[in-house]
């Protein structure tokens, strides 16, 4: 292949990218962003290695104590740059409704000129420059199994190594890309820049950023533009970016068509399998808030009390969905890897996952070891004590002692792993599987201290959509802002959803309507909330492996093993459907955290007409319908 020449620099194309499309859409990148040079990752251990020595180099990365963590990383970012940016993040859809009202929005004309082009009054584009001085990465990856159905491509440009060795362990990245993609396949364009152009000789920083941040989406023609950020979902792009707010895009255009296809789904959930002692197995996807524990639901290990039970991990933070011709709904996981908040996890919190971090590990802002291995508050629970003294995440002197003075955490409280898939011990047969599994049933769960049981069942599609539709739940470190306030995060999809919520109802409604239509059986839906909190402030229900309980209880509802109690809120399990072997959970503590409190949910409905009023435009009327019916049953 010839290699194009922009402005003295050459794009050094590398023989084995074939597709016209993507070199024009990389030179014209190079043209406005004026990186040094450009390089073409194929997605190598070799390249892996190379990279992760030039961050080493540049102090980005410092190696762990091999003999503690082979080849494993610690990144520290700058302290300014540490979660997503949710108020920096745009869907930039040609009409505003179509971003709908818990979205940022700006026309897509005027955005272009803040990015790309300049404005009126002269003030430069961001993008214009923005890489001078830095390489910049081609980074190709397929969001799903290479070359299956349902997997797409997408290529990001980034001027951050760091953020090309996380590519490489969270998505199938490299040349085999191309392969797929060949002359003429599509992909979804996706431009990172930290926004850190660098002068003639001027020194580098370990963790480049800048205060001004956008992270934009334009859903029309599918194109993602990152700026300012280095850290996770705002720099790595096909997670939030592409996996969910672009490709709910894709899964609902596709149900446009004259075709009658029902189109699919792109959800924040986690997909685990669960196998019985009779060997029969269940798929299940959950959708929590960002850190509200997927991670460690899609990795549990069954406690004392349910041997023979298995749950294997297919998933931990994104499903896309679609029904096959069987009439059943499918999924697959389109990452490779885990980007999991370090803190809280131990070997009691999620053991698989302490072992998927034995080695081959990217860790961001956790705290230094004086071994040489890395620590983060949680990791007390494993050891009987807190270490004497550490490197904290910010590269300060860490004792318990300062810790007591200051409050100061070793981790960020957003601090994470990045991990390949492939580590986790738990690991289901049929991760990679092209074609999915089936799921029997979806679970939502919010983080709440109060009102929202452990566990209920949806007593059909219509009340189980409404149920994900109003969840709340107490926000978390996972994005800049106040953590611990309550807000209402439907399908925990809130700061992930790339189109009007109220047309992603209606799509699930529409998604329903056509899996009944089809014969099949439509998968149950459940809420839990494994937060509850007693008078003394403390958790009551242990979670955790134990959540194995709850879990159980749903696949005897699916088998007709048991029938549960009828509630104003849903179908309840009573005591004695739970088995109880191996804990000590009394009748009372039971019912503190499964008791409707009617005060409570008066309060609750008046928040679902809130979110309702804001909602209105395009709000499926069979919503309101159920919140009538569900609102005059909580009274009764
Ligand atoms: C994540 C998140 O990183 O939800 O998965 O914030
Ligand atoms: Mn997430």
């Amino acid at each position: 292949m010839n290699a194009p020449v922009m402005q003295g620099l050459s794009l050094n194309t590398p023989s084995f990218v074939k597709n016209p499309r993507l070199i024009a859409w990389v030179a014209d990148m190079v043209a406005l962003c004026k990186p040094k040079d450009v390089y073409w990752c194929d997605g190598s251990e070799e390249e892996y290695q190379r990279l992760c020595q030039q961050l080493v180099d540049a102090g980005t990365f410092k190696k762990l104590n091999p003999a503690k963590r082979p080849n494993s990383f610690l990144a520290c970012s700058d302290p300014s740059d540490v979660a997503r940016v949710e108020d920096r993040t745009y869907i930039c859809a040609e009409k505003k409704e179509n971003a709908g009202p818990t979205n940022n929005w700006m026309a897509p004309a005027e955005m272009r000129k803040i990015l790309e082009s300049g404005q009126a009054d002269g003030t430069p584009a961001l993008f214009d420059g923005c890489m001078k001085g830095r390489t910049m990465y081609v980074v190709p990856f397929s969001m799903g199994p290479l070359g299956s159905h349902i997997a797409h491509i997408g290529i990001e440009l980034s001027d951050s190594a760091y953020v090309a060795v996380n590519q490489r362990i969270m998505t199938r990245m490299g040349k085999a890309v191309y392969d797929v993609l060949g002359v003429d396949g599509a992909f979804v364009p996706c431009v990172h820049t930290v926004g850190a152009p660098l002068a003639e000789g001027q020194a580098d920083v370990k963790w480049p950023c800048n205060k001004t941040k956008y992270i934009v989406h334009y859903p029309e023609t599918r194109e993602i533009w990152s700026y300012g950020s280095g850290y996770g979902g705002n720099a790595l792009l096909g997670k939030k970016c592409f996996a969910l707010r672009i490709a709910s895009n894709m899964g609902r255009a596709a149900s446009e068509g004259p075709s009658g296809s029902p189109g699919w789904l792109a959800e924040h959930m986690l997909i685990l399998g669960v196998t019985n002692p009779e060997g029969k197995k269940y798929h299940v996807a959950a959708a929590f808030p960002s850190a509200c524990g997927k991670t460690n639901f899609s990795m549990l290990v069954p406690p004392a009390g349910f041997e023979g039970w298995k749950v294997t991990t297919i998933g931990d933070d994104i499903a896309w969905i679609k029904p096959n011709a069987d009439g059943k709904l499918y999924a697959i996981n389109p990452e490779a890897g885990y980007f999991g908040v370090a803190p809280g996890t131990n070997f009691h919190t999620n053991p698989n996952c302490m072992a998927s971090l034995d080695k081959n590990v990217i860790f961001t802002n956790v705290a230094l070891t004086d071994d040489g291995d890395v620590w983060w508050e949680g990791m007390e629970k494993d050891t009987g004590g807190m270490p004497e003294h550490l490197i904290d995440w910010q590269g300060k002197d860490w004792t318990p002692a300062i810790a007591k003075e200051t409050g100061a955490k070793a981790a960020h409280p957003n601090a994470r792993f990045t991990v390949a898939a492939g580590n986790n011990p738990a690991l289901d047969s049929q991760w990679d599987d092209a074609n999915g599994v089936a799921i029997d049933a979806f679970i939502f769960g919010g983080r709440r201290s109060t009102t929202v049981p452990l566990v209920t069942e949806a007593r059909n599609w219509t009340e189980g959509v409404y149920m994900a539709a109003t969840m709340g739940s107490e926000t978390t470190a996972a994005a800049t802002g106040q953590a611990g306030i309550v807000r209402r995060d439907p399908f925990a999809m809130l700061p992930f959803m790339g189109y009007n919520m109220s047309d992603y109802f209606q799509h699930w409604l529409n998604m329903g309507d056509k899996l009944a239509k089809s014969g099949a059986k439509q998968p149950k839906i459940f809420t839990t909330n494994w937060f509850r909190k007693g008078d003394d402030g403390k958790f009551v229900w242990p979670g955790y492996g134990e959540n194995m309980r709850v879990l159980k209880w749903m696949i005897d509802r699916i088998e007709g093993k048991v029938t549960g109690t009828e509630t104003g809120f849903g179908v309840a399990p009573t005591y004695s459907e739970i088995n109880w072997a191996g804990l000590d959970f009394s009748q009372a503590q039971f019912d503190s955290v499964t008791s409707l409190n009617k005060d409570d949910w008066k309060a609750e409905i008046a928040l679902h007409t809130e979110l309702f009023t804001q909602l209105a435009y395009h709000l499926p009327k069979e919503l309101e319908e159920t919140k009538t019916q569900l609102a005059q049953r909580l009274a009764a």
